[in-house]
């Protein structure tokens, strides 16, 4: 198979992503590099530790930290991590490009990278990235602008916005669904909102703290964990793909 031109933009740089950034921080390259290899510990001391809530608020707790506390953190750290990993990245925009099609949602989307590659897409008519984080959204509505994709992409806050279309043709669901309390409920909510016959979905998860707990934020209750695994097992239907990764496509049931 021939990758779509996408794919060699991303690999050469990132679709221009360090200068896009240093811009959008109004900082310098040189400084935005120096702060990259710390991103991820910057992030994760920003995490209180663990969430307090008692059930029911602990949504809230959640959404807050992603709206309010965490600020420009994700932009550095997602930028570091697909600068550096950018082969595996790519692979997750090789296995998008299978789906991807119509109307395609790109949920916790982050700095916009498959956002992106999805808007290149010929056979896709519009890319909806959700995201909390107010930072992400603005960064990936000017990055869409200087790549001229602005008519094709669009973000906003969460899948209660009145423009999203009602189903969606794809989704991807990459890097969040460990970051979300109940990622269960997350799967029911998609396999409502994706076509029912022909919709398809990209999916990956990572519910571990990390050996050095460089990941606080991720979610790793047991509870959790066995619920979200029944409730995929229940709705969703595994497609063979050739990428070794760890994301997953699926069909629903
Ligand atoms: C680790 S990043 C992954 C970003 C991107 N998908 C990627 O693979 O690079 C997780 C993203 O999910 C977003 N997020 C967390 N909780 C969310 C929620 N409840 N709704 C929408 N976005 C959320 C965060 O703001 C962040 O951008």
């Amino acid at each position: 198979m021939i990758d779509h031109p996408s794919i060699n933009n991303f690999l050469a740089d990132g679709f221009g992503l360090r200068q896009q950034l240093a811009q959008f921080l109004n900082i310098d390259l040189g400084t935005l590099d120096q702060r990259l290899p710390k991103s991820t510990a910057k992030l994760a001391e920003l995490h209180p530790g663990a969430f307090s809530a008692v059930a029911g608020a602990l949504e809230q707790e959640v959404e807050r930290f992603y709206e309010q506390e965490v600020g420009a953190g994700h932009l550095y750290e997602l930028c570091a991590w697909h600068l550096r990993s950018a082969p595996y990245i790519a692979d997750t925009l090789r296995v998008q490009s299978l789906i991807a099609t119509g109307q395609h949602l790109d949920f916790g989307g982050g700095i916009g990278s498959h956002a992106i590659a999805a808007a290149q897409l010929p056979h896709v008519d519009q890319v909806w990235m959700v995201d909390l984080n107010g930072w992400n959204r603005n960064f990936v509505n000017e990055r869409a602008q200087s790549l001229g994709l602005s008519h094709k992409l669009h973000c906003v806050r969460d899948l209660s916005a009145p423009e999203l279309p009602e189903k969606f043709d794809s989704l991807v669901c990459l890097d969040v669904l460990e970051h979300l309390p109940d990622p269960a409920e997350q799967l029911r909510i998609f396999a409502n909102k994706l076509k029912p016959t022909t919709g398809s979905a990209l999916f990956n998860w990572y519910f571990f703290k990390g050996f050095n707990w460089e990941y606080p934020f991720h979610f790793d209750g047991p509870e959790i964990v066995e619920d979200f695994f029944k409730t995929l097992q229940d709705l969703y239907l595994e497609k063979f793909h050739p990428y070794l990764i760890t994301a997953r496509l699926y069909s629903m049931r």
